[in-house]
């Protein structure tokens, strides 16, 4: 329907079964793109086992697409790293012989403190993989479109928090509204090769870090977790929070040729919530 049968997609950080990397693949894989599940797949010092997508996770979340009959890999990549991110670009073109769309997803978001309590380290961090990240695969992706000459979709999940700022997660923050600016810059540089870079916008979705960031909430605001989720449903104009698949309908129809003429946007998907 969306035309993107035979196209290949790489979603960074999409190796946990219920965050929106794997809804996204799920979507895409659904339109008949053969895809690239990435992501840490070992944790790393600042991120526990818990809440990073692991290599089996990755492994299951590929047999489950590879039952739509579309070609797919598992390709481990930290995203801060250029080296890892040029594998993940390499290999991509190599084995599935193509690129056509990327989707930065890779994120950290539950380093949840008031910045006077953040070290430079966890600053740090929520920068590098949000941001840095971006930049890097969007660097190695855009590289290879442009000699291609095919064009691409380069689509940058940002947040709520890329427009809003909210108490407690100035990193992510910070990070999320220069995914903006990156994807403003970036949209203008790649016009010319047919290359379109937009953001997507959600507001909050009960993945793995959702549900940490509604715990944490609740708890600062001497709140239940359903008191909590009731005061967020009554003030989202569509009545209730995000799920998965309204993430990845939007980066579908963004990586769709019926987006052709849309770049440098940054969508919200958030139920009226948010409105700039
Ligand atoms: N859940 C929400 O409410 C919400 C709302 C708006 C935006 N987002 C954004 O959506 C994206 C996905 O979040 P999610 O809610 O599915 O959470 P998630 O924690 O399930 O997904 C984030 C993924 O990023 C991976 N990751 C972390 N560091 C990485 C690194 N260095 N290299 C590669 N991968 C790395 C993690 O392993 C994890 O799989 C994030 O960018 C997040 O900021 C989420």
């Amino acid at each position: 329907m969306l035309g993107l049968k035979g196209k290949v997609a790489i979603c960074t950080g999409s190796g946990r079964k219920l965050g929106l990397g794997a809804a996204i693949l799920r979507r895409l894989a659904a339109e008949g793109c053969d895809v690239v599940v990435s992501d840490l797949g070992t944790p790393d010092r600042l991120l526990a086992s818990g809440d990073i997508g692991a290599s089996d996770e990755m492994e299951a979340i590929a047999a489950e697409l590879r039952g739509l009959g579309v070609r797919v890999l598992v390709i481990p990549c930290d995203v801060r790293s250029e080296a890892s991110v040029q594998n993940l670009i390499g290999r991509t073109v190599a084995e599935l012989g193509r690129l056509d769309i990327l989707v930065n997803n890779a994120g950290v978001g539950y380093l949840l403190k008031p910045f006077i309590d953040a070290t430079l380290e966890e600053w740090q961090l929520v920068l590098d993989v949000n941001l840095t990240g971006t930049f890097l695969c969007s660097k190695h992706a855009a590289r290879h479109m442009r000699s291609a000459g095919q064009g691409g979709r380069i689509i940058n999940i940002a947040s709520q928090a890329a427009k809003t700022g909210f108490a407690h997660l100035a990193a992510y923050v910070s990070s999320k509204h220069g995914m903006v600016g990156f994807t403003r810059s970036s949209a203008i540089e790649l016009g010319g090769d047919g290359i379109t870079v937009n953001a997507v916008c959600p507001n909050h979705v009960t993945t793995g870090l959702g549900a940490k960031q509604n715990e944490y909430y609740a708890k600062v605001r001497g709140q239940t977790p359903e008191q909590f989720m009731a005061a967020m449903r009554q003030r989202i104009p569509l009545g209730r929070p995000g799920v998965p698949g309204d993430t990845a309908a939007a980066v579908a129809f963004l990586a769709s040729d019926d987006a052709r003429y849309i770049t440098g946007e940054a969508m919200n998907v958030s139920g009226g919530e948010e409105t700039h």
